[in-house]
């Protein structure tokens, strides 16, 4: 392990790709591992540190691939393993590290394992991989409810065609939870762990870390609203967050530090408050956790300030860096998020029926201001691809179209996530905007979305593109990563100013032009979220952000 101030991934930027909607190297319409290696060098041209990628596994896709049915291959639909090994080659060769997906808390229901299970008898070793219950004569196991919707319960069939034993599954009925109790469920992920260290992989991001432990004896819950979310709530769900996931992590831990060159494992926990989640980065269990509170504030300064004073202050008890993030493939874009103005809970989306639908321009606007504010903070961060091009949700998917599993489980009450999950425009006038040479996609892209294209933002000294470019080099010429924050007071409530090292930014996140602190009437502008946006001098105008270099 390298000391503590050269470890990579305490000051990176990681690029989260989701293969399927990144580029398509066949013309089938489904993003695939040849697409991305084609298509890395501009990202690399980002000034990012590592790649995150979604899960690329073998899988049903029955979740988009969170449904795994073999961990130690690719699916077809991606393209195979000499792929991968051929993608992470050329991600080194660029200075990328490579990070995957790891998927604990559940497998597929085609995964061997489960189809064994439901082949043997109840109480057998084969079912307790998982968590089998007897079914009531009337109802389930408990009242627990699916992150997706419906009960978290779905009961088998004997043979003889009678209700057999129920088995839990957080998400959806096609992804059982492992009984991580069980000691051959351990050894097998151990397995899985070095079987892609040993083909040169930086880390894993760990799906649903807060939910491999369920509380002994699976205890009735009395839901309230939000208890079907992933987490994050006030009162924790017994589903959630349960103590005795630490060990799990330690012994990976124990696996990962095996290996030379700092590989991580970074923590999905959606659980509140911070001093919580910081439970997950102790010193010897993982080394990041995605900052959910971060993302979950709105465009607001004083929620802002106290959700990172509360960020440096959790993770910095344990020694571990604070991440900072806007957006993932599970939550709509914050081009769009941050223009709503009701309530959005996690996996809820937005579609052409939700109230309130937000104002296209603002939401960029804020998005801007907002990704403007973040890459300035000291720490990691992780980007969602295409918000370096400012995409919007897309809103308007007919619904025939829509794949994600809580549409159907909750029976089209819920959009789900799939407005955040279309494929990527690279290029202008071309057949799906040059994801596919053929034009096919798996989501249709809205149309328009010319205009996002990276051919086209590149051009454009304006283009949200360019000043991700900017803001992520500017990043690294000034070691901001590694730096501190210092806070500025005393300017007006809905300004947010601090300095990192000799950067100070400025942020106002009312609609009106505001003062700029008095710092800021000597130093010199790097970069600002808006360029046409412009304000008296000694003002900031309205939903912006501006970086200066301080003498
Ligand atoms: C969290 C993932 O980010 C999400 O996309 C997935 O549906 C659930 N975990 C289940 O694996």
């Amino acid at each position: 392990m390298q000391a503590e101030n050269a470890q990579w991934w305490r000051s990176s930027v990681i690029y989260q790709i989701y293969p399927r909607s990144f580029a398509d190297s066949n013309g089938d319409g489904m993003g695939d591992l040849r697409g991305i290696t084609q298509r890395l060098e501009s990202i690399a041209q980002l000034s990012v540190d590592a790649i995150w990628l979604s899960p690329f596994f073998t899988s049903p896709q029955k979740d988009a691939g969170y449904d795994v049915s073999n961990y130690c291959d690719v699916d077809p639909l991606f393209g195979t393993l000499e792929d991968y090994d051929a993608m992470v080659a050329r991600a080194h060769e660029l200075g990328l590290k490579v990070i995957i997906d790891l998927v604990p808390n559940h497998c597929s229901d085609q995964h061997p394992w489960f189809q064994e299970a439901l082949q043997a008898a109840p109480g057998s070793p084969e079912r307790d991989r998982f968590i089998f219950k007897d079914t009531p004569e009337t109802g389930h196991p408990n009242n627990w409810g699916s992150v997706f919707g419906g009960p978290m319960w779905t009961a088998t069939r004997n043979p003889d065609g009678s209700t057999g034993q129920s088995y839990l599954h957080i998400f959806d009925s096609s992804q059982p939870d492992f009984n991580w109790h069980n000691e051959e469920v351990r050894a097998m992920f151990r397995d899985v762990l070095r079987f892609w260290l040993d083909r040169g992989t930086d880390g894993f991001r760990v799906d649903v870390a807060h939910g491999l432990i369920k509380a002994e004896g699976l205890p009735d819950f009395t839901p309230d609203p939000m208890a079907a979310s992933m987490g994050g709530t006030e009162e924790l769900a017994p589903w959630w967050g349960q103590d005795g996931v630490h060990e799990i992590y330690r012994d990976w831990r124990k696996v990962m530090d095996e290996y030379e060159g700092d590989r991580v494992l970074c923590a999905e926990a959606w659980v509140n408050p911070l001093s919580l989640m910081a439970k997950w980065v102790r010193n010897d269990e993982m080394h990041q956790a995605f900052n959910f509170p971060y993302l979950s504030c709105d465009f607001d300064a004083k929620q802002i300030r106290k959700t990172i004073d509360e960020s440096l202050q959790e993770f910095g008890k344990v020694g571990a860096p604070s991440t900072w993030v806007l957006s993932n493939h599970d939550v709509v874009r914050h081009a769009t998020r941050l223009a709503l103005t009701d309530e959005n809970p996690q996996g809820e989306g937005i579609g052409p029926n939700t109230p309130n639908l937000p104002e296209p321009a603002v939401g960029l606007r804020r998005a801007r201001a907002s990704s403007t504010l973040m890459l300035a903070l000291p720490g990691g961060a992780y980007l969602y691809q295409g918000e370096e091009l400012g995409l919007p949700e897309a809103i308007d998917l007919p619904d025939d179209a829509r794949q994600d599993p809580t549409w159907f489980r909750t029976n089209g009450e819920r959009y789900g996530r799939d407005g955040c999950r279309v494929p990527l425009p690279w290029e202008s006038g071309k057949p799906a905007f040059g994801f596919s040479s053929t034009g096919e996609s798996w989501l249709p892209q809205p149309a328009g979305w010319d205009s996002y294209a990276r051919d086209a933002q590149l051009e454009d000294q304006s283009s949200t593109l360019n000043l991700y470019r900017r803001l992520l080099q500017l990043r690294q010429d000034h070691a901001l990563g590694t730096g501190t924050l210092q806070w500025i007071n005393g300017t007006e409530d809905d300004v947010l100013a601090f300095a990192n090292g000799n950067v100070l930014v400025v942020a106002n996140y009312a609609a009106t032009p505001l003062p700029l602190p008095v710092q800021a009437h000597s130093a010199t502008e790097l970069v600002r979220s808006q360029v046409e946006q412009s304000a008296e001098p000694g003002m900031i105008p309205g939903e912006t952000a501006i970086w200066f270099q301080l003498a």
